[in-house]
């Protein structure tokens, strides 16, 4: 079945109203769209779980920088909803700027702490524009549960606080991270890369495994992990390391001795394409 394509605040929340009058559950995709198995992942838990999926398609421009790609990147709506249809996605919000952000709009939603660092600390501001976008969304959809991937392992979880303080009625579902056959973790972004970079961007996910066998072989010291895993990364031509930390999995602080649940999260340039990923692990005492 073809997807219903809704691209108003108004006829969405009609919609949802109506949904769930009628008894049934929305379970909610909120994506950027250029959509790819990392997203059907999160589409077919949802499809699993609930009785309606309600995929958003929105590249909200309050979550790039100055200097992000917010004007390439890349969007192919026809090509979305056809794969959209193929995995029994019912409706398909897809807003304009002007719907999500009409002249006059002044209010920010900000989760403190969790944001400081990773991915908040290299890009000022980001995670303001994405609890803002999934706030209002959550708004609009009125979902019983919202699927994040781990992927983007800080948001997922800026989400669950925020969702948590602001006593949002939903549950948050993380699902895990899907990669390509060679390790790479799938990302809208990775179309960007020269067949070069293609190469050198397994260094990710790479210096990721080559984190847990030293972690397998006793080595307990952050800072000895991390030196090895930039090493890695810099030997190859055409990388730059934004970060590599090693935090712990809750509080998203950085740590010094293993212990407990982990997450060791990277963010580097490939070219000019910036690609993060991650692995939580659990170190035996
Ligand atoms: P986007 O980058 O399109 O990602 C949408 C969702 O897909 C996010 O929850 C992300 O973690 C998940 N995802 C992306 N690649 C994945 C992969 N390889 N494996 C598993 N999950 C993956 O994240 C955003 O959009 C935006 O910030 C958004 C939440 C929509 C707010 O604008």
């Amino acid at each position: 079945m073809t997807p219903r394509i809704i691209k108003t605040i108004h006829e969405m929340q009609t919609e949802s109203n109506r949904i769930q009058t009628s008894g049934k559950t929305i379970g909610f995709v909120p994506t950027m769209g250029f959509l790819h198995e990392g997203h059907l992942g999160l589409i077919r838990i949802a499809r699993k779980q609930a009785d309606v999926v309600v995929l958003s398609i929105y590249v909200n421009p309050t979550q790039f920088g100055p200097n992000e790609d917010l004007a390439k990147y890349p969007r192919d709506f026809e090509w979305d909803a056809k794969l959209a249809a193929q995995e029994g996605v019912d409706i398909i919000f897809y807003p304009t700027d002007e719907e999500m952000y009409p002249q006059g709009f002044v209010t920010t939603v900000r989760v403190d702490q969790l944001t400081e660092g990773l991915c908040g600390a290299s890009r000022p501001g980001h995670f303001d524009g994405v609890t803002t976008i999934c706030a209002k969304i959550f708004n609009v959809v009125k979902p019983n549960f919202a699927i994040f991937g781990q992927k983007d392992a800080q948001q997922a979880l800026v989400i669950r606080q925020m969702v948590r303080d602001l006593n949002l009625d939903l549950e948050i579902v993380i699902a895990p991270i899907v990669r390509e056959a060679d390790g790479l973790a799938m990302s809208s972004r990775n179309v960007y890369l020269s067949p070069d970079e293609r190469q050198d961007a397994l260094a990710l996910r790479q210096s990721l495994q080559l984190a847990e066998s030293i972690i397998q072989q006793s080595e307990r010291n952050t800072s000895v992990v991390l030196q090895k895993m930039r090493e890695f990364i810099e030997s190859k031509s055409t990388t730059k390391i934004d970060y590599v930390e090693i935090v712990d999995a809750e509080s998203l602080q950085p740590i010094a001795e293993l212990s407990g649940k982990v997450l060791i999260a990277l963010a580097v340039f490939v070219g000019k394409t910036r690609l993060i990923d991650n692995v939580l692990i659990e170190p035996p005492s």
